[in-house]
């Protein structure tokens, strides 16, 4: 049954990717294809100023005047990357705005507007519960107006508001008078020699990132030569046709290259459509983005920044040809990238204004993403060294009883998310294939063969004492008794004699509980618990995924800090068992570094590959992973239980007990002398109970002590006996009980 667990698991995730490059239906790609063809049509009739929706106020053109301005300079040819960077909002300019464009009536209040029947009786209603009732209505008119394709009206005029209130129904609940942070990812084709084609996801947020923010599908043209691009930004889910970049074209020359490449990218979908149709190609699939609703679309207007005068335009384009096909031709260090860009939103007279953002080359991006995997490789080798030198530290049983089995699996659990996240990474972006699955080789070679198999050992060798742990609270009430045997108690135990004596070996021995003992069973039942484990987290993953991104930072906090305790076990499991060294010193100094690596790496490093930024939490990780570590470093040092007061300590069993001078009636003692049942030579156990004087000599009496040992369940052997036996075996060689390592 485990194992068929194991394959669903491995079913759900096959299918889960063959999901993502679904064939789309011939049905729909025959209706884009047709739609394709109307828009193309269309815009072969127009021309410059013609059937412009939306006129620029005035000032928005001063804004484009002072982003536009003519600079002598060479610009970057194809930023096809990402862009990150801070947006604003600019309260006096929306203002102007306002001014300069005749306000719209407020909503009809007795429902005059058939439209709005029973929906809103009070104007000026900007709650929640109002656009509740009416979005549903505007994003059908979004929809409606995609049937009418080909006629002149399209989503932009669909979506053109008509009452004072809709403003605040198109911008939904995201709040735009607040600034935050953007990303902007772009793909660049090329279309003519002066103009690229760009398409691209745009996504503003705000900076304590509590919604989803607001995502934007973008399409449009770049200049090549002067580094402008106009795009047109419009919601997920909605549509607009590419020829309404046209509408963007501040002049006759402008207008008359931009129709040029769309002119070429309509050709070249059509072609890529019926591409599809005969089956050679494959639709590409939308990404899927959260998005807060909202209905404005956005002018965008991006001008890039112009590099550095000192370097020759051959220079650069020597840099961006090698940076795409490489060739090992040695270039000029890559200047930096930078934009600035205004947007504008007509139907919510909306403006959004960005200095500065930083740009990312997809190549550049590649190499930050190659030397990312390449670490996370060398990491997860040297964690492979550092669990095989753990292992061959704990060869023997009683070494790997002290090993706590959960700061293992925590550890395994570990790795194994990382090796899923890099899995998932490398096969979510093409481009990024070799590295990310290069690297998650070595986590599945950390998780699967070294990891497991400890932990497999692990669990095998502590089973007894898993077991044992009913039979535990008896035994040591036993050894209590045993400890503190001044008082002859007539224990009523099975197997220790009235007064604690060790019963003869010849006593009946307690029957071990039957269990399947096999390996077998030991793995599926590891592996089942593993896999469901894993499930459930995927799910709860999914669930994470999404969730709100405030839902989603505490989330991952929580969950970071969980599975970065890691030590914790083994602290426990040093103090409960009164145990150290259980783990090397360089496996516990190695595993603390090494794993912090990424975590840092994701969230203390400005430039690194998610983009996230540095976040002073993941230093608080570092100083609860550092403590974790000093404490058990210290358990070695000044015992494992230095830092718990003497009070609460759980007692430690006595290996050297005081045993009480045998009654002379006692059933099956048979004199002072015993057999060990190791050596079947006679424990001399005199020096230790003369007699009711046990007391007066105890300071002789714990160096004759130490020549014996006494079990929990109350058998006596040789100290040297059964502390060889033990390096081998933690089992009573009478009984089998487990036996708490000494
Ligand atoms: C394209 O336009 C024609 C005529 O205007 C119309 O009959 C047809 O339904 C349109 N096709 C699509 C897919 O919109
Ligand atoms: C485009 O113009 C041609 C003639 O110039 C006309 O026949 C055609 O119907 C027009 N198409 C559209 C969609 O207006
Ligand atoms: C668009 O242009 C055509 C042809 O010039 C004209 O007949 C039509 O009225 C215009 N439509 C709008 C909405 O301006
Ligand atoms: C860049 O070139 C385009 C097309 O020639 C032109 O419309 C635009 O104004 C230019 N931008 C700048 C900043 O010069
Ligand atoms: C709108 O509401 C008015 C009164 O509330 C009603 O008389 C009228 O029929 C309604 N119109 C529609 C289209 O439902
Ligand atoms: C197009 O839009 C104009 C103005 O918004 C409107 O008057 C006209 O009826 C619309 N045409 C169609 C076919 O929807
Ligand atoms: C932003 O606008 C919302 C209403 O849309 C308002 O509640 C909020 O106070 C405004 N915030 C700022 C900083 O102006
Ligand atoms: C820009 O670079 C990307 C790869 O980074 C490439 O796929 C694309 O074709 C290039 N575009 C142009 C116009 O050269
Ligand atoms: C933007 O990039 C250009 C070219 O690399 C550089 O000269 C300029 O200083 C940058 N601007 C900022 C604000 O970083």
């Amino acid at each position: 049954m485990e194992e068929a667990v194991g394959r669903i698991l491995a079913a759900i995730v096959i299918l889960w990717f063959i999901n993502l490059s679904r064939e789309a239906p011939q049905d729909h790609v025959r209706q884009i294809l047709g739609e394709l063809r109307n828009e193309s049509l269309v815009f072969g009739n127009r021309t410059f100023g013609h059937n412009v929706s939306y006129p620029i106020p005035q000032v928005v053109t001063t804004e484009l005047d002072r982003l536009f301005v003519p600079h002598p300079g060479h610009y970057y040819h194809n930023i096809t990357g990402s862009f990150k960077g801070k947006w604003d909002f600019d309260d006096s300019l929306a203002k102007s705005i306002d001014q300069q464009i005749p306000p719209l009536p407020r909503w009809p209040v007795d429902g005059e507007d058939p439209k709005k029947n029973g929906t809103e009786t009070e104007s000026g209603n900007s709650g929640d519960e109002s656009s509740v009732d009416k979005k549903p209505r505007l994003e059908d008119r979004f929809r409606d107006l995609k049937d009418k394709e080909g006629g002149q009206n399209d989503t932009i005029e669909a979506t053109k508001p008509q009452y004072q209130e809709d403003f605040d129904i198109f911008k939904g609940p995201f709040q735009f008078n607040r600034s935050g942070t953007f990303s902007f990812s772009v793909r660049e084709t090329k279309a003519t020699e002066q103009v690229n084609w760009v398409r691209g996801t745009w996504r503003l947020k705000h900076e304590d990132g509590e919604d989803n923010g607001i995502s934007l599908k973008v399409l449009g043209v770049h200049f090549v030569l002067n580094g402008s691009f106009y795009m047109w930004g419009v919601p997920e889910g909605a549509n607009i046709p590419m020829w309404r970049v046209l509408d963007l074209m501040p002049n006759q020359p402008a207008y008359d290259l931009a129709a040029a490449a769309i002119k070429d990218q309509y050709e070249k979908q059509m072609k890529s459509l019926q591409n599809v149709l005969d089956g050679h190609e494959q639709l590409d699939t939308p990404e899927m983005t959260l998005s807060e609703p909202s209905l404005c679309t956005y002018q965008m207007y991006m001008q890039l920044g112009a590099v550095d005068s000192s370097i020759r335009s051959s220079l650069l384009k020597d840099l961006e040809r090698e940076w795409a096909a490489p060739q090992g031709i040695s270039t000029i260090k890559a200047p930096e990238l930078n934009s600035s860009l205004f947007m504008y939103s007509p139907n919510c007279r909306l403006t959004i204004g960005v200095k500065d953002a930083e740009g990312l080359k997809r190549e550049k991006f590649y190499f930050k993403a190659v030397n990312y995997a390449l670490m996370a490789g060398t990491v997860a080798f040297i964690q492979v060294f550092l669990l095989v030198r753990q292992m061959e530290y704990t060869t023997t049983p009683s070494s790997v009883c002290k090993v706590s089995y959960w700061s293992i699996a925590i550890q395994v659990f570990l790795d194994s998310y990382l090796c899923m996240f890099h899995l998932t990474t490398g096969v979510l972006v093409d481009y990024l294939f070799i590295p990310f699955v290069a690297s998650s080789f070595f986590s599945f070679v950390l998780v699967a063969i070294f990891g497991m198999r400890y932990m497999l050992v692990i669990w095998r060798i502590q089973r007894p004492e898993r077991r044992g742990r009913r039979n535990r609270a008896a035994a040591e009430r036993a050894a209590t008794a045993a400890a503190n045997a001044t008082t002859p108690a007539a224990g009523s135990r099975t197997d220790t004699m009235p007064g604690g004596l060790p019963l003869p070996v010849t006593a009946a021995r307690t029957t071990p509980v039957v269990e399947d003992d096999s390996p077998r069973s030991d793995m599926r039942a590891l592996y089942s618990r593993f896999y469901w484990m894993l499930l459930a987290s995927l799910i709860t993953l999914y669930e994470i995924a999404v969730s709100s991104t405030r839902i989603q930072n505490v989330m991952i906090s929580i969950s970071a800090l969980l599975l970065y305790s890691f030590w914790i076990p083994q602290i426990i499991r040093n103090v409960s068992r009164g145990s150290k060294r259980g783990l090397s010193h360089l496996f516990v100094l190695g595993m603390s570094v090494t794993r912090l690596v990424i975590p840092v790496y994701f969230y203390g490093c400005p430039g690194n590959l998610m983009g996230h930024d540095a976040t002073p939490w993941i230093w608080g990780l570092v100083l609860w992973v550092a403590l974790q570590t000093s404490v058990l470093l210290l358990q070695d040092w000044l015992g494992p239980r230095f830092f718990i007061p003497k009070k609460y300590l759980p007692p430690v069993y006595d290996y050297h007990p005081v045993l009480p001078a045998p009654t002379e009636e006692g059933g099956a003692g048979h004199g002072r002398h015993q057999d060990c049942a190791i050596c079947m030579l006679p424990i001399d156990t005199t020096s230790s109970s003369t007699g009711a004087g046990a007391r007066l000599s105890s300071v002789v009496g714990s160096l004759g002590r130490l020549n014996y040992m006494l079990t929990p369940c109350g058998h006596l052997f040789h100290t040297e006996c059964l502390e060889r036996w033990m390096r081998i075996k933690l089992e009573c060689p009478n009984c089998r009980t487990f036996l708490v390592d000494a």
